[in-house]
C-alpha cells in the first residue's frame, strides 16, 4: 500500500481526488495525500476541518474481490490499522468509536469516511479517508469542536511527524489487509473489539426516531454493532451516533 502516493499542496478533498484516479484505473494501494483541504468531506454529510500544516489528510484506494456488504469491514481495518500506527508512533493509548472514531483520552483524533465504488453487488473500489488531528494546536479547533476533539499533539506533548505516521499506518494496514484477503475478517474484527471503547459496556444509540440502551455485545462480520437492551433483546445498529453514558 502506498507504492504510489499523489501529494498535494491544497485539495477540495482527498476523497474526491482518490474517486477520480480510481475510476480512471489507479492501482490498489494508491494514496492520495493533502497538506490542505478547502472541502473536507466527513460522515453524514457533515464538514471536515482540515487546516494547513497540522494533520494527516488521505484518502487510500482499495480493491478487494469481496461483495458490496462486506465493504465496512475495511473501514474497521483501517481503524485497527491507523489506531495501532497511533499508539506505536506517539505512545499514546487510543480506542476506537464505532463505527469509526478514534478517540484519545475521550476526545476524537482521527476520523474516517469511506466511499464506494461498486459495479452491481461487487466492489470496483473502496476509497478509505481518514482524518487525523496531528499538530493541531488548543485554540486551532473552534469552540464547537474543543470539548469533543483533540489532536496527537496536545495529547503526547509532541510534535509529530507526519510522514512517520503515515508509514506506520500503511505498514499495519497492509500486514492487516494480507491476512484479511487470506484468511478473511477474524483477526481484524478481534482486533477491533479488543480497541473499541464500546464492548461490553452500556451505551446509548440514537438515531432518527429513537433512542435505545443498552449493553454492546460486539460487531457482526459486517461491521454491525448489536445492542443487547435490558429486556435481552438484540438490536442491530446499522448507522447512529452512539454514547457511553457517564463519559
Ligand atoms: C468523520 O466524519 O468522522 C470522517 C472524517 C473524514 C475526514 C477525511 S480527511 C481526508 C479525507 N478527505 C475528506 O474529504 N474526508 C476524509
Amino acid at each position: 500500500l502506498g507504492r504510489t502516493i499523489v501529494y498535494e499542496e491544497s485539495v477540495k478533498s482527498t476523497q474526491e481526488i482518490a474517486q477520480r484516479l480510481s475510476q480512471s484505473g489507479a492501482y490498489e494501494g494508491t494514496l492520495v495525500v493533502a497538506d490542505e483541504q478547502t472541502g473536507g468531506r466527513g460522515r453524514l454529510g457533515r464538514q471536515w476541518q482540515s487546516p494547513k500544516g497540522t494533520g494527516v489528510w488521505m484518502s487510500l484506494i482499495l480493491r478487494p474481490d469481496i461483495p458490496l456488504q462486506k465493504a465496512p469491514q475495511l473501514t474497521l481495518l483501517a481503524a485497527v490499522g491507523i489506531t495501532k500506527a497511533i499508539s506505536k508512533v506517539t505512545g499514546l493509548r487510543p480506542e476506537i468509536k464505532w463505527p469509526n472514531d478514534i478517540l484519545v483520552n475521550g476526545k476524537k483524533v482521527v476520523g474516517i469516511l469511506t466511499e464506494l465504488q461498486a459495479e452491481s453487488d461487487r466492489v470496483h473500489a473502496v476509497i478509505i479517508g481518514p482524518g487525523i488531528n496531528v499538530n493541531v494546536g488548543r485554540d486551532d479547533f473552534n469552540d464547537e469542536l474543543k470539548d469533543i476533539a483533540t489532536s496527537l499533539k496536545i495529547e503526547s506533548g509532541k510534535e509529530i511527524k507526519r510522514a512517520e505516521l503515515i508509514s506506520s499506518i500503511l505498514k499495519e494496514m497492509e500486514e492487516l489487509y494480507h491476512d484479511y484477503l487470506n484468511n478473511g475478517f477474524a483477526l481484524v474484527k478481534l482486533m477491533w473489539e479488543s480497541y473499541a471503547n464500546s464492548i461490553g459496556r452500556r451505551i446509548r444509540v440514537r438515531t432518527l426516531n429513537q433512542q435505545i440502551e443498552g449493553i454492546a455485545k460486539g460487531i457482526t462480520d459486517d461491521g454491525i454493532l448489536l445492542l443487547e437492551d435490558d429486556e435481552g433483546n438484540i438490536h442491530p445498529i446499522y448507522s447512529a451516533d452512539i454514547e457511553i453514558p457517564g463519559t
